[in-house]
Formats: C-alpha cells, sequence, structure tokens
C-alpha cells in the first residue's frame, strides 16, 4: 500500500506534495512525509499520523524545486516517525520513498549490508542504504540505482532524490502501481493520477523493471539494460471535482448518495442506439466458449462476485467458482477445460488478485477483469476489461463500486446468454433503471436509517445479519461495512446456519438484522428471525415490498428479484455510516485499512 507522489520543476515542491498526499490518503495514513531539496541542502519532515499533522510540521520557509513525499501504511515496522519515509542514506546523499514490499530483505541486508547501522526497522530502508553502498563502488548514480533495483526481490514503486543533483528524481516500479506526470517546465510522480490531477491530466505509465529519469523539461525511460524505451502520454480521464468532498461530511456518504447515477451512468455506457446491449465483440466471443467461470476477488468485490455467480449461473448457463484471491494462488481448484477468469477489482491494484492473474495468465489462461480504473495493473494485465464508470471511489469503505460491479455482472450475463441463444423474459438495462429510482428513494430516507443505527448499534459491541439465497450475500457485505468502520464485531450468516451454532452468541438484546427480499426463503427467515428473538435478540427485518409484514422496520422498494442486492445494500450502507458516526469512527479512513492493498 502507501502513496508516493515527487515534484521537479520551477515553483516550490511542498504544497504539491502535501495536496498530492491528501489525495493519496485513501493508500495508507498511519504515518507521512516528504523531503525537498534546495541549495541548503535536503529538509525532511516525518510524522507519526495524517498528512494534516506533517502540514503543522512543515517549515513554510523552505522551500524546494525538487521534492518526494509519501503516505504509509505499515508493513515493516510500527507507525513511528523513525519508519515513517523518506528515508535517507546514512551520508544522507540519498533520500527515498517507496511503496511496495521488499521480499529477500533479510537477504539483501545479510549479503550487501553488513556493518551498515540500520535506523528504522522498513524495509525500505535497505533500498536507501544498498544505493549507497553500490555508488560507493560505481561512483555513478544511475548505476547504483539500477543495481540496487536488480538486487530487489518483491513489490516497489520508487522515487529517489540526490542531494548532489537536484536536475534529477529517479523513478522505478516492480508489480506496485506508478505513473509520471508530464507538466510544462515541471513533471511529477504519483502512485495514482488522483493525487496530481490539480497539475496536470497528462500521464506516463511505467513498466514493471524499467528506470525512469525525470527531469523539469524532459522525461527518460529506460530498461534495467539500458535500453531506451519510447512511450505516449495518456489523458487521465477523471474529474478533478470527483475527487473532492463537496458540501459532504463524508467521501462515503456522497458515494452512497452517487449509487443511481452510476447506475445511470452503467445503463447509457453500456446501451447502443437501439436500446441493447454494447457490450466489447472479443469479451463476448471469450464469454460464449467458456465452460466454466473463476471469480477472482477480494473483500467487498468478492461479495459482489457471489451476486455476479447467480446471474452468470441463472441466466448464461455457465457454472461459475467465486474465490478469495489470498486463497487462490496456493489452493488452486481443478480447472475445467476452457476456463475463464474474471477478476472483480475497484482499485484493479489488488496485489492478491494480481498475484492470481500472473499465475493463470502463464498458464495460457484468458482474464477479464472488471474495474472502476481502466488503466490500472489488472486491466492492463488482463485480456479484456469491463469499466464500472463509477468515478474515484475515495472512501476507504467500497459502496458504489459494489453496486456497479453487480449491475455490470448482471449486464455481463444477459450479453453471454443471449450470445448462446438463451432466451429471457430479463431486460438488465430497463430493471436498472427501475432499480436506480429505488435507490434515490432510499438515499432520500436517510434519517430513517440514521434512526435504526443510532437504536440498533449505538452501544452494542457485536451484532448478527442473516439471509437467504441472494440476501445471504448481502449480509456478508453488510457486516463487512459495520465492522471496518463502526469496529463493532458484525458476522453475516445463512439464516438457516444459525442454529448450527452461532445461535449460541445470542443474549438479550443482541442485535440481529435480517433481509427478506427473496419470495421462496421470506418464510423461512422470517422463522429464523423468531428463532432468536426467542432468545432476547433486538431484531430489525428489511424487507421488499411485497413479501413486507407490519413489524418489519423498512419496506424497499420493489425490483426485479435478481437485483435486490442493488437496493438492499443501500439501508445496510447507511446503517454502517450512521453506526460509525454515533461511536465518533473515521467514517473515510477507518484505523489499520487502507484502500487499494497493493501488498499480499
Ligand atoms: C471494503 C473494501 C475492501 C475492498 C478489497 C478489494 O469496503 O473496500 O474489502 O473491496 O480490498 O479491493 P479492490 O476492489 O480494489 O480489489
Amino acid at each position: 500500500m502507501c502513496g508516493i507522489v515527487g515534484y521537479i520543476g520551477q515553483k516550490d515542491s511542498t504544497e504539491v506534495l502535501l495536496k498530492g498526499l491528501e489525495k493519496l490518503e485513501y493508500r495508507g495514513y498511519d504515518s507521512a512525509g516528504i523531503a525537498t531539496l534546495n541549495t541548503d541542502g535536503m529538509h525532511v519532515y516525518k510524522v507519526k499520523g495524517r498528512i494534516a499533522a506533517l502540514r503543522d510540521k512543515v517549515d513554510p520557509a523552505v522551500t524546494g524545486e525538487i521534492g518526494i513525499g509519501h503516505t504509509r501504511w505499515a508493513t515493516h515496522g510500527e507507525p513511528s516517525v523513525e519508519n515513517a519515509h523518506p528515508h535517507q542514506s546514512n551520508n544522507a546523499r540519498f533520500t527515498l520513498v517507496h511503496n511496495g514490499v521488499i521480499e529477500n530483505f533479510y537477504e539483501v541486508r545479510d549479503q550487501y549490508l553488513n556493518g551498515v547501522a540500520l535506523k528504522s526497522e522498513t524495509d525500505t530502508e535497505i533500498i536507501v542504504q544498498l544505493i549507497e553502498v553500490f555508488f560507493e563502488e560505481t561512483q555513478d548514480v544511475l548505476e547504483a540505482f539500477r543495481k540496487a533495483m536488480l538486487a530487489l526481490k518483491g513489490s516497489y514503486a520508487i522515487a529517489l532524490i540526490d542531494q548532489e543533483n537536484p536536475d534529477v528524481i529517479y523513478v522505478s516500479k516492480n508489480k506496485s502501481p506508478l505513473l509520471v506526470g508530464l507538466g510544462d517546465g515541471f513533471n511529477l510522480v504519483a502512485s495514482d493520477a488522483m493525487a496530481t490531477l490539480r497539475e496536470t491530466d497528462r500521464y506516463l505509465e511505467i513498466e514493471d523493471k524499467e528506470i525512469v529519469l525525470v527531469r523539469k523539461t524532459h522525461v527518460e525511460i529506460q530498461k534495467f539494460d539500458g535500453e531506451e524505451v519510447v512511450r505516449a502520454p495518456f489523458v487521465a480521464e477523471i474529474d478533478a471535482a470527483d475527487t473532492e468532498k463537496g458540501t459532504y461530511p463524508h467521501f462515503m456518504l456522497k458515494e452512497i448518495d452517487e449509487q443511481p447515477f452510476v447506475i445511470r451512468k452503467i445503463i447509457q455506457e453500456y446501451q447502443d442506439e437501439n436500446d441493447a446491449i454494447k457490450l466489447d465483440a472479443d469479451i463476448r466471443k471469450a464469454m460464449k466458449k467458456v465452460d466454466r467461470i473463476y471469480i477472482i476477488a477480494a473483500g467487498t468485490s468478492y461479495h459482489a462476485g457471489l451476486v455476479g455467480k447467480q446471474f452468470l449461473e441463472k441466466l448464461a448457463n455457465i457454472p461459475v467458482e467465486v474465490h478469495i484471491a489470498s486463497e487462490f494462488s496456493y489452493n488452486m481448484p481443478l480447472l475445467s477445460e476452457k476456463p475463464l477468469f474474471i477478476f472483480i477489482s475497484q482499485s484493479g491494484e489488488t496485489a492478491d488478485s494480481r498475484s492470481v492473474l500472473v499465475k493463470i495468465k502463464e498458464l495460457g489462461h484468458t482474464a477479464l477483469t472488471v474495474t472502476n480504473v481502466p488503466g490500472s495493473t489488472l486491466s492492463r494485465e488482463a485480456d479484456h476489461t469491463l469499466h464500472l464508470h463509477a468515478g474515484p471511489e475515495i472512501a476507504v469503505a467500497s459502496t458504489k463500486a459494489y453496486t456497479a460491479q453487480i449491475a455490470v455482472l448482471a449486464i455481463l450475463a444477459v450479453d453471454t446468454a443471449k450470445a448462446k441463444g438463451i432466451a429471457l423474459d430479463f431486460d438488465p438495462l430497463q430493471e436498472l433503471g427501475i432499480v436506480a429510482s429505488a435507490m434515490e428513494s432510499l438515499t432520500d430516507q436517510k434519517e430513517e436509517f440514521e434512526a435504526i443505527a443510532k437504536d440498533m448499534f449505538a452501544t452494542t459491541p457485536n451484532a448478527f445479519y442473516i439471509g437467504r439465497g441472494m440476501d445471504y450475500f448481502v449480509v456478508q457485505e453488510a457486516s463487512l461495512k459495520l465492522k471496518e468502520i463502526s469496529y463493532i464485531q458484525a458476522e453475516g450468516f445463512a439464516g438457516g446456519e444459525l442454529k448450527h451454532g452461532t445461535i449460541a452468541l445470542i443474549e438479550d438484546g443482541t442485535p440481529v438484522i435480517a433481509i427478506s427480499t427473496q419470495e421462496n426463503v421470506n418464510y423461512s427467515i422470517r422463522g429464523n428471525v423468531q428463532e432468536v428473538e426467542a432468545r432476547g435478540a433486538k431484531a430489525c427485518v428489511i424487507s421488499l415490498k411485497g413479501l413486507d409484514q407490519d413489524t418489519d422496520s423498512f419496506v424497499l422498494p420493489h425490483v426485479h428479484e435478481l437485483l435486490t442486492p442493488l437496493v438492499s445494500v443501500i439501508p445496510m450502507q447507511l446503517l454502517a455510516y450512521y453506526a460509525a458516526l454515533h461511536r465518533d469512527c473515521d467514517v473515510d479512513k477507518p484505523r489499520n485499512l487502507a484502500k487499494s492493498v497493493t501488498v499480499e
């Protein structure tokens, strides 16, 4: 995880770095630092905590036209000033920021850094010390940088500045994301274009195992063997305003509210002039010939995959397995003869998913990435991409990406069914239009969910969510949302499974939230509610119009039975949001988390 940013140009780099880091805080926020270089030398500021604390620490009188910055999600070593980046070599000539994990940390230290005193517990410090050691040998900074990169194993995005040369930032990457931003008389380095959109919308992609020399007026890319690489820049199609909260108190609330618009945008993007589904013909061809689909994802995207499986199996008649990315790599199932892998990832950067992608590509299989970031690693390295069109999702807790993923998977399933000649009386584009209006009516009733959240979650240490069928997938997502932002111990269970053990945990007042949107299990889930109530639980039932009963806490507007997760999840997101708010939690930046999980 972690975010890095760099600037070289004609103005003071400090503000560009701080603003950039503020936009990258979603990648980690336990400590931060910047280094700027001017004629007085290198100025390094580091704090344990957020960018706001770093801003307070930086001396505004110190300026420098070259600088690098970092916001951290700790992997090696606790969050502390010593472990915060930038790290410096012992002679203080080299200063470096790093995102990633160096896997051969101990080998490098033992082989090359015998006798070198280390000031931190990080894997990053060994990189900068290694560069100093190699510089002693070669007296050539670029050569020392290259030798260090060749010695490293693992993931890294690195930016280095040399106190003796204010004209260049040395950059390299392997597995971790990194872009070079191109300006007029200045250039930038960033983990994500969002960090530096205020400065430029033109970016150069950097590939693994390349070295980039970023100067004020030009950028030089070379492979590790020195061969020059010429690459055209691309324009980042993100509206800078989409990365701001506007009048909202939190990004999460803004993103919850954006969901109806995202669904309408998806309809627009996936509809042709005859109101039929518009989809890349190559994807259609690939989907048509598979005998089994393997969905690979993590967290909320995994939960979207569980719903997507239902669409693909029920509508397109293709068997689907959904796998947690971090488990799949070393626990690979027997694959079918003609498999297709679907990677679902908001960020497109999740390292666990990427390691599966690399593995299955080596085996010669086809990959389709469903992502919100088309230029991301998972998108670039897969054969095909389906774009979510959800706009930047900044709150750490995913909301609009989840519903966008489900909507796009529904469209994909119907398109595949049609391509296979399966007749359906389900028009996803029309049904999604109904979903968008239903979502809007739910986001307009926030006070109802705020009241339920206060009643159910104000002081409880734990909570249970139950559902059956489609609702079981949604309660898993509901409990993840509550856990991650309110820190309430929460679990989502299949209603029928409670009596096989979990019901032992129900005590007087234990909150149990039940979802009932599926006709075939409406009766059974209500039976489960009675079972927990009989044991003292405080139950809250959220049901679909038509299946509701007088005692239900909230009735959802009616939508097609297959698409109910898109509406039933909205109250779940809002309940989590208000629970976190009532418990004074940091909604957008929950403890210990980062949005883009770029370490395995
Ligand atoms: C939870 C959340 C995470 C992500 C997971 C995968 O709210 O956001 O569980 O869903 O880290 O991230 P992506 O979708 O970027 O691969």
